[in-house]
């Protein structure tokens, strides 16, 4: 595998990061905790997901051409984020690698590089 390549690229592109966000979405609104966060109609928040993650992973900036700086911190200040949703965040998102065949060692990095904003757009002090 070339190291030059882009997270976007090792996951395979637009389909690889389409097909995550798919099984992800699909895994938060099966989660006790997660799903009543989240608007009946998930689909926007699957289109700007998909924008945002192709752009973190080193893809096209997809997110930041049509919605400005990402300040995700900030976009997630109205919803109440506790350490263990951030734990459930990061448990769907890897039952999502596992499930789209993403192969360690590649799932573990990513995961790790998404566990850092999840950890830091925790607003609420642990239940
Ligand atoms: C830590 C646990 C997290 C929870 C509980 C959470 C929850 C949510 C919820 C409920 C929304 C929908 C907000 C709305 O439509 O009003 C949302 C939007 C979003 N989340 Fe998260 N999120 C978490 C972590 C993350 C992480 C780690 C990322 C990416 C690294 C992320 C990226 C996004 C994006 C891109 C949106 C759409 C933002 C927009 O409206 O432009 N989230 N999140």
């Amino acid at each position: 595998m070339n190291h030059q390549e882009s997270l976007f690229d090792k996951l395979g592109g637009a389909g690889g990061v389409h097909r995550l966000v798919e099984v992800f979405y699909s895994k938060v609104q099966l989660h006790p905790q997660l799903s009543p966060l989240f608007p009946e109609d998930i689909t926007p928040v699957m289109e700007k997901q998909y924008q945002f993650l192709s752009q973190f992973f080193g893809g096209p900036a997809l997110y930041s051409q049509e919605h400005g700086h990402p300040m995700m911190r900030a976009r997630h200040m109205h919803i109440p984020i506790t350490p263990e949703l951030a734990d459930d965040w990061l448990g769907c998102m890897k039952e999502a690698l596992e499930e789209t065949g993403v192969e360690e060692p590649l799932r573990s990095f990513v995961l790790s590089r998404l566990a850092g904003p999840a950890h830091h757009f925790v607003n609420m002090p642990r239940e």
